[in-house]
């Protein structure tokens, strides 16, 4: 009798989208997202960042795109920020923790190349365990109408540790 599970979880790598990445990706995010994608607003953000190819994660089983983390570099009050997303996991892969190794390996990278913060539009239920909160957002002027209760900012490296910080000294 055998004991492997009927469907075997498939074996991870995390890797940063490379450009012949994008036709698969861009299929992912329309499935995930459908025709209204394009009317987020965090589709606002994308009109004039740059992507950041070098941070975004794709996380693969073999050739399969089982989901992924884009990022673009953006300033808030003039200072520089990585922005994140779209995000999307293959709806048949979800509840694996997938998205959240994808999130963890997307600020690692951001954190590496010297960003201090990581900017997302979505909600503090799920991102609130990953390190992101609406309290840091709070001030962060979005192009276009927006949530503000779902604009969440997640403090990197040393700016976090000072992020929890309290007291005048
Ligand atoms: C959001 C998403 C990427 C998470 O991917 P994932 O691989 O399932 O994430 P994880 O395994 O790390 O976490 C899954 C858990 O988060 C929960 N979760 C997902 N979205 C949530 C949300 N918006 N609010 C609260 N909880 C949420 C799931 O119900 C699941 O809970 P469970 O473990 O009790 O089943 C995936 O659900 C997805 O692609 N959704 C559609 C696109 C989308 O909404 N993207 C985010 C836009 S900001």
């Amino acid at each position: 009798m055998s004991l492997e599970p009927a469907t075997p979880t498939p074996l991870l790598t995390l890797e940063p989208e490379r450009p012949r990445d994008a036709h698969l990706a861009e299929a992912l995010i329309d499935r995930a997202f459908g025709p209204g994608r394009f009317t987020k607003a965090s589709e606002r953000v994308r009109e004039f960042a740059a992507f950041a190819p070098e941070l975004s994660m794709c996380a693969w089983a073999g050739e399969r795109l089982l989901g992924l983390a884009r990022m673009w570099r953006i300033r808030v009050g003039g200072q520089p920020a990585a922005f994140l997303g779209p995000f999307a996991v293959e709806e048949g892969e979800r509840s694996a923790g997938f998205g959240a190794r994808l999130i963890a390996r997307a600020c690692e990278a951001a954190e590496a190349a010297g960003e201090t913060h990581v900017v997302l539009v979505g909600d503090e239920a799920y991102f609130g365990r990953l390190g992101f909160a609406a309290e840091l957002g709070r001030r962060v002027i979005m192009p276009g109408p927006v949530d503000q209760r779902r604009v969440l900012v997640r403090a990197l490296g040393r700016s976090a540790a000072l992020a929890g910080a309290v007291g005048p000294r």
